[in-house]
């Protein structure tokens, strides 16, 4: 199976709650490459950018207003069917509902602050990994 890469964001209550690093340690425990990382500040622009497919959604300002409250790390990550597996170990969005051992299982407090984001398609991914490193500190895929 080939290499693939997917997306994700360590949400600002697990950075403030200081487990970004467990969290990183977890996804390199399943299998993830980190091909980059980088810690920062979300503006009110650019959560309202990547999460522009919800804007119509109730909670939108709610979700804005949690994405932008402190710092969040985005992280590119590359593994064998890296999209559906890191769905699979993140967990569902509602804590509450996540299965055993899964990320917001373990560190979600609710289904507004649940720990982490990731890529619900493998084209989404792409769209978002470069949304945030688009300049060449993810290099494209060869071939
Ligand atoms: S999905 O993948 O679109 O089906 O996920 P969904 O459950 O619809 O949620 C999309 C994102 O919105 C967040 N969310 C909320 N934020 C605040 N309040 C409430 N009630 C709420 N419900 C959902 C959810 O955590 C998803 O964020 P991301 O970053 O995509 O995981």
């Amino acid at each position: 199976m080939a290499l693939e890469r997917t997306f994700c964001i360590i949400k600002p209550d697990a950075v403030e709650k200081k487990k970004a690093g467990a969290i990183l340690a977890f996804l390199e425990e399943a299998g993830f490459s980190i091909l980059a990382a980088k810690r920062t500040h979300l503006t009110r622009a650019v959560a309202e950018g990547f999460y522009a497919v919800h804007s119509a959604r109730p909670f939108f300002g709610e979700l804005v207003e949690f994405m932008t409250r402190s710092p969040v790390f985005v992280v590119a990550l590359e593994r064998e069917d890296a999209v559906a597996h890191y769905r699979k170990v993140m967990g569902a969005t509602d804590p509450a509902k996540a299965e055993a051992n899964t990320i917001r299982k373990l560190y979600g407090g609710s289904v507004g602050e649940n720990a982490v984001h990731g890529s619900d398609s493998l084209d989404n991914a792409k769209i978002e990994i470069a949304y945030f490193f688009p300049g060449n500190e993810v290099a494209p895929v060869a071939g």
